[in-house]
C-alpha cells in the first residue's frame, strides 16, 4: 500500500471555479476527462485505443501528478505534439482551468483525471506502461506532524518505479529544501531508479518556471530539479 488509506497527501481546498473554467468543464469535459474507475487496470492502453480510433498516434505517455492550474502541463504538451499526457489532480478549479487552455490551444494530447492520484497509480496504470512521471512542486507539508502527508515517500516511489518502462523518467522539482533533500534520498535509495545527475539536475528546457518560482529566485530562494531514470529490472 503506498499511502495507508486514511492518510491523504492533499485536502481538498474550497476554491472558486470561474465562469470560464465551469463552462470548459461541461464543454470539453465529457471528451478529455477521463473516469476514475478502478475496473480499468491499463489507463494507458485504454487512452492509445481511445486516441487511435481518433486518428491519432501518441508513440509516449507521461502522467503528471497535481498540476494545479495546469500552466506546465499545457506548455509541455504544446511542445511535444506526440507524447499523451495524463494530468491528475483532485482541484476542480485547476481542472476547469486546464480544460479551458486544452479548448485555446487545441491540445489534443492531453487527458485529465479528476482524482487521488495514489489511487490511480494503484488500480489504473499498469507496470511499465509510462514513459515518464512529472510531479511538479508537490505540497512540501512544513510541519513535522504532516510530513506523512508527503507524496515522496519509498513505498509511492516505489510504486511509480515499477510503473515506468525501462528508460523512462521521473521529474521532480520543489522549492522547500528539506523536501527536496528528501526527495533526493528516497528516490536514491530506490533500486529501480537511477540519478541522471549528480545530484540535482539542471532545469530541463521543457518545464517553465512559473511566476511564483521566478519571484522567488529573484529574493534568492533556490528551486530544485530531480531527474531519475528507470533502470532495467535486474
Ligand atoms: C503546491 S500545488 C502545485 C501545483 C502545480 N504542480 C504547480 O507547480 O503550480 C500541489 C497540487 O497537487 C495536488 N495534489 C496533491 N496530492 C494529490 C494527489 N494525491 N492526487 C492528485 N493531486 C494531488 C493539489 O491539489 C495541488 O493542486
Amino acid at each position: 500500500m503506498a499511502h495507508p488509506r486514511a492518510i491523504r497527501t492533499f485536502v481538498m481546498r474550497a476554491g472558486r471555479t470561474t465562469i470560464g473554467q465551469a463552462r470548459a468543464l461541461a464543454e470539453l469535459g465529457p471528451r478529455y476527462l477521463l473516469p476514475y474507475d478502478p475496473d480499468t487496470t491499463d489507463l494507458v492502453a485504454a487512452c492509445a485505443l481511445q486516441s487511435g480510433a481518433e486518428g491519432q498516434n501518441h508513440s509516449k505517455t507521461v502522467l503528471e501528478i497535481g498540476f494545479g492550474m495546469g500552466h506546465a502541463t499545457a506548455h509541455i504538451a504544446a511542445l511535444m505534439p506526440d507524447t499523451l499526457f495524463i494530468g491528475c489532480e483532485v482541484h476542480e478549479p485547476g481542472v476547469g482551468a486546464l480544460l479551458k487552455a486544452i479548448g485555446e490551444q487545441q491540445l489534443a494530447n492531453l487527458r485529465i483525471i479528476q482524482h487521488d492520484a495514489v489511487e490511480v497509480l494503484q488500480h489504473m496504470i499498469a507496470p511499465a506502461s509510462l514513459h515518464g512521471v512529472h510531479i511538479f512542486f508537490p505540497d512540501p507539508w512544513h510541519k513535522k506532524r504532516h510530513h506523512k502527508r508527503r507524496l515522496i515517500q519509498p513505498p509511492l516511489v516505489r510504486l511509480l518505479a515499477t510503473r515506468i518502462a525501462p528508460g523512462g523518467y521521473v521529474h521532480l522539482a520543489t522549492d522547500w529544501e528539506p523536501y527536496a533533500q528528501q526527495m533526493l534520498q528516497v528516490l536514491g535509495a530506490e533500486p529501480l531508479l537511477a540519478n541522471t545527475a549528480d545530484g540535482y539536475a539542471p532545469r530541463p528546457a521543457y518545464r517553465p518556471e512559473t511566476k511564483f518560482e521566478r519571484r522567488g529566485l529573484r529574493l534568492g530562494h533556490g528551486v530544485w530539479d530531480l531527474v531519475f531514470r528507470r533502470l532495467p529490472t535486474a
